[in-house]
């Protein structure tokens, strides 16, 4: 269900040179399959969720979701394809501060063009354990819990594909597990696809695939090359 092929993308130095982050032949992931992406800091983790969202645009390469390449649209035309088909959960959450946890899932279904599903919307916040924080708005419940309505807003529009960018990192020990769970079984109940990014080996361990970004992305990886060889010759 996606596919990226020839994936680069670089960002525009100060002096006017190029900057190299993502160089990605090919990496796919199936319809309903759960997939794990780990690699140390600035590797390009985020970039690489940002471009398969279509926040951000690949500098060349496709981007096939379902066979539509969302390289070619354009930034209102991404906007629709993620509303429609792809769930984030944010490192920082991104929830709206003036609005209610219920609120704050509905309007996700409401961006998709998908009404005010007010049912789903409750049966989500109540498998997250929030059934008690429907009308508490984000500054009112801890960071925890506000990572917790992010979830239930990624899956609110029945997306095809979830992105969750370090999605327990924020969240207190005894309700992580909790979110993956939630995740994991929600996107197996509904055949979404999930790609997980996560430094916890103990969240990392529970998945059946785990891609090193050090091996997919050719960037990532011959910075990983380099510093050894620097370590090597001492
Ligand atoms: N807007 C930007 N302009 C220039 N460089 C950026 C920008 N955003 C990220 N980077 C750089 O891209 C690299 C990858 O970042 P990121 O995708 O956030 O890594 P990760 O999520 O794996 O920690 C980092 O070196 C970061 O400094
Ligand atoms: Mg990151």
């Amino acid at each position: 269900m996606l596919e990226l092929r020839n994936l680069k993308k670089s960002y525009k130095e100060p002096d006017g040179g190029e900057l190299p982050i993502l160089d990605v032949p090919r990496w796919s992931v199936d319809a309903g399959e759960q997939v794990v992406v780990v690699g140390p800091s600035g590797c390009g983790k985020t970039t690489l969720l940002h471009i398969i969202a279509g926040i951000l645009r690949p500098t060349s390469g496709q981007v096939l979701i379902d066979g539509w390449n969302t390289a070619i649209l354009n930034e209102s035309e991404r906007d629709q394809f993620r509303a429609r088909r792809i769930g984030y959960v944010f490192q920082t959450f991104n929830l709206l501060p003036g609005f209610t946890a219920l609120e704050n899932v509905q309007l996700g279904m409401a961006f998709a063009g998908r009404g005010h599903d007010r049912k789903r919307a409750i049966s989500l916040l109540e498998r997250v354990g929030l059934g008690h924080r429907l009308h508490h708005k984000p500054g009112q419940m801890s960071v925890g819990e506000q990572q917790r309505v992010s979830v239930a807003r990624a899956l609110a529009n029945k997306p095809k594909l979830v992105l969750a960018d370090e999605p327990t990192a924020n969240v207190d020990v005894g309700n992580q597990q909790l979110v993956v769970d939630m995740l994991r079984n929600t996107c197996r109940d509904e055949n979404v696809a999930l790609i997980l990014v996560t430094h916890s080996p103990a969240v990392a361990d529970q998945f059946e695939r785990v891609d090193l970004l050090t091996d997919v992305n050719l960037v990532a990886k011959q910075k990983l090359e380099e510093q050894d060889r620097d370590v090597l010759q001492g």
